[in-house]
């Protein structure tokens, strides 16, 4: 393979949900790149391809620090961006790790439109991995979206009012919802479930794939702050037709 750059999806949690195409481009390349979160941290996505990696392979860990404001954020996408074309440019075969699918809610994405502005010749491809919405369905045996309905995978709403008109537009459209970033929202989103009647059918999904997986109905989840990587599917109802 010639030097280029190929965002990777992995995951989530568990390294057995890697595609064989991205085993085989992990296997392939010369340097990993991985998201962190801290200097020195060991990055999520670099430790669920820990399996995959092998000792001779150069690690680019990127500071993509988890701060709300606009600038840090473009700095680090455009800093990343410029170490990752250096390197193919120097001639290496890069990977860059990126937990669940790449093109998701996902670093991987602002990556590349970083690179396609900055970088145009830079060689990029994707290969999509399994996003934790579509894992932890699997994990629960949980329909996501059948016949007419519709599926919206979105963070969790900022407030109750905005929860409330999520929830009832969902009702009425037959949208199930995957709700991402539910972590310390948790606290006011489950009250608003139990008034609906939701919490036995919602799904509450954290750290899916890993050994401290949790997963279950949301009525056994308590009502206080959650990880991050916690995340719920809320089905509403269930079309007429089913066996
Ligand atoms: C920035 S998004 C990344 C989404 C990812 N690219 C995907 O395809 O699933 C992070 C959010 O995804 C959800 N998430 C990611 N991995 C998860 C996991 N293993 N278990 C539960 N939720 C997860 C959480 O809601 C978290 O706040």
């Amino acid at each position: 393979m010639g030097p280029g750059l190929t965002l990777v999806g992995v995951g989530p949690g568990d390294p057995e949900l890697l595609t064989v195409a991205a085993v085989r481009a992990i296997a392939a390349a010369d340097v990993v790149a991985y998201p962190v979160a801290r200097e020195g941290a060991a990055g999520m996505a670099a430790t669920i391809a820990s399996p995959w990696i092998r000792p001779e392979q150069s690690l680019l860990p990127l500071l993509f620090p988890m701060v709300a404001g606009a600038e840090p954020r473009r700095q680090a996408w455009l800093a990343a961006a410029d170490r990752l074309a250096a390197a193919v440019a120097a001639g290496r075969v890069v990977v860059l790790l990126c937990e669940g699918d790449v093109s998701l809610f996902a670093t991987g994405s602002y990556v590349l439109l970083a690179l396609k502005q900055h970088h145009p010749s830079c060689p990029v491809r994707l290969l999509p991995g399994i996003s934790a919405v579509a894992a932890a369905a699997a994990a629960a045996a949980f329909p996501l979206a059948l016949q007419q309905e519709g599926l919206l995978i979105r963070p969790t709403p900022e407030s109750p009012a905005a929860l409330e008109e999520l929830l009832a537009l969902a009702a009425r459209q037959q949208w199930v919802l995957g709700l991402l970033k539910l972590g310390h929202r948790w606290a006011w989103v489950r009250p608003i479930l139990e008034a609906r009647g939701l919490l036995d059918q919602a799904l509450f999904a954290q750290r899916v794939g890993w050994p401290d997986q949790l997963l279950g109905p949301a009525a056994a989840v308590a009502a206080e702050e959650q990880p991050y990587f916690s995340l719920l599917l809320v089905r509403q109802g269930w079309p007429a037709v089913l066996p």
